[in-house]
């Protein structure tokens, strides 16, 4: 089938890639200049595992390309995806003034009919919105239907997830419009699930939701861990053992971050207020996040006790691993925290460095060429991100390194009996602290 996708960030360019990797003819838009420039040249602009591989070998099959114009795109297309950013505002709503804009692109340039589909994350009822835009701003009149198709790709392994999802979602009123996204998704032999678009919307907050709530509701189970001498990741096997339950995004950390948990849930907060429905159980879950974070900022002061002038390593600054995204991360939100308390930071990440040295927060932080490099005469070693590359570092060679062999990991890499055993005082979260004997 032929398909544009209007906005070629993350999700625009992720899934243009995968359905013309599934055989589709794909166009991708941006008003980015210089990015369509870029990708015309075979620059990809974010590190995704394995997208550049297949973006090449369909720009090379002649199934995907990249263009500046909405017009050519739309002319050139039965289906019109929107991924577009909707960025949080101040006030914790989303501006969706990006999906407005490109709707009334559409709309000038549509001149017969085809079928609209958001894939951006928005609020329930922006469907009915985007409908009656290009309804209004129609020159010529031509028929069009609105989809809602919501993603549901992770950072890191979006590929696999695109390509190999748990379930399709179509939202739509049209039986025409119901049928052509069917015969996109074919190849993907998934579930699908047709709804209404405002369930198909709700789904997407309410998944995001969930699971940052499960992350909370471990994190929470991890203060009292801590407080009782349990261990959290005892407790997370044995009740993930539970199918009801499962044990996917229950491990404890310092809490979720991201371009997207952090963003959707406050916008579903915010719709559900607008709604007259406040939803306070999620409001609980963003504060618990909040607090898992300080929680662990808590013990590192506690255990340091004046970070001015301290020398502290730290590993990992993406908010999560496998990506190069830094976005509402929560390793750089500490690094932030501990500059501005007076340490001397040395940072390693493992992908994330380029974007790191562009983050005003974290001006002042020496950025290594190594994990090994940053804990050179450090007095303590922060672990933020679980990178696999961290598991296969010389740890008796990191011991050397450091002046005080003090470790604060806050995503439980490491057991720490062996922490013990290799001399460090290890400090995780929701298991019990160790020292060296
Ligand atoms: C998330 C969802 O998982 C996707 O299904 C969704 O499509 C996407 O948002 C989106 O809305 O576009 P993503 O933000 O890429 O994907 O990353 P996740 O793997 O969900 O991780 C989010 C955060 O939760 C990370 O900071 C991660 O470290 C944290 N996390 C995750 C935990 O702290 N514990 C866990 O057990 C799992």
């Amino acid at each position: 089938m032929d398909l544009s996708i209007i906005g070629s960030g993350y999700v625009g360019l992720v899934t243009g890639a995968c359905f013309a990797d599934v055989g589709h003819n794909v166009i991708c838009v941006d008003n980015d200049a210089g990015k369509i420039e870029a990708l015309q040249a075979g620059k990809i602009p974010i590190y995704e595992p394995g997208l550049e591989e297949v973006i090449h070998r369909n720009v090379s099959a002649h199934r995907l390309r990249f263009t500046g114009s909405v017009e050519e795109a739309v002319d050139n297309s039965q289906i019109v995806f929107i991924a577009v950013p909707t960025p949080q505002k101040p006030n914790g709503d989303v501006d969706l003034s990006f999906i407005e804009k490109v709707a009334r692109e559409i709309a000038g340039v549509l001149k017969s009919y085809r079928v609209i589909v958001d894939k951006s994350t928005v609020p329930v009822k922006t469907g009915e919105k985007v409908a009656e835009s290009i309804k209004r701003y129609n020159r010529h009149g031509a028929k069009f239907d609105v989809v809602s198709n919501p993603e549901f790709l992770r950072e890191g392994c979006a590929i696999s997830d695109l390509m190999h999802p748990d379930r399709i979602v179509i939202g739509a009123e049209s039986e025409h419009a119901i049928d052509l996204m069917k015969k996109i998704y074919e190849p993907f032999m998934a579930p699908i699930l047709v709804t209404d678009i405002n369930s198909a919307e709700l789904i997407k907050h309410a998944a995001n939701s969930f699971l940052a709530l499960k992350i909370s509701y471990i994190n929470a189970v991890s203060a009292i861990c801590e407080a009782s001498g349990a261990d959290v990741e005892k407790v997370a096997d044995g009740i993930g053992m539970d199918r009801r339950i499962g044990r996917n995004f229950l491990d404890a950390g310092i809490g979720y971050g991201g371009s997207c948990f952090p963003k959707d849930i406050s916008a579903f907060i915010t719709i559900s207020e607008q709604l007259g429905v406040p939803f306070n159980l999620i409001k609980e879950v963003q504060r618990i996040n909040v607090a898992q974070r300080e929680r662990f900022l808590k013990t590192i002061r506690e255990k340091l006790w004046v970070l001015r002038d301290k020398k502290i390593a730290v590993w990992g600054l993406t908010f999560k691993p496998d990506t190069d995204d830094l976005r509402s991360s929560v390793a750089v939100e500490l690094v932030a925290e501990m500059l501005r308390e007076g340490a001397q930071i040395s940072a390693y990440d493992p992908k994330g460095m380029e974007k790191a040295r562009e983050v005003k927060t974290m001006a002042g932080t020496k950025f290594t060429s190594s994990a090994l490099e940053a804990t050179d005469g450090a007095e303590a070693l922060v672990i933020a991100t679980e990178w696999d590359e961290f598991a296969n570092v010389d740890l008796a060679m990191v011991k050397e390194r450091m002046t005080t062999p003090i470790v604060f990991d806050g995503r439980n890499m490491f057991n720490p009996e062996t922490m013990r055993q290799l001399g460090f005082h290890y400090h995780s979260i929701g298991r019990a602290s160790v020292v060296p004997r």
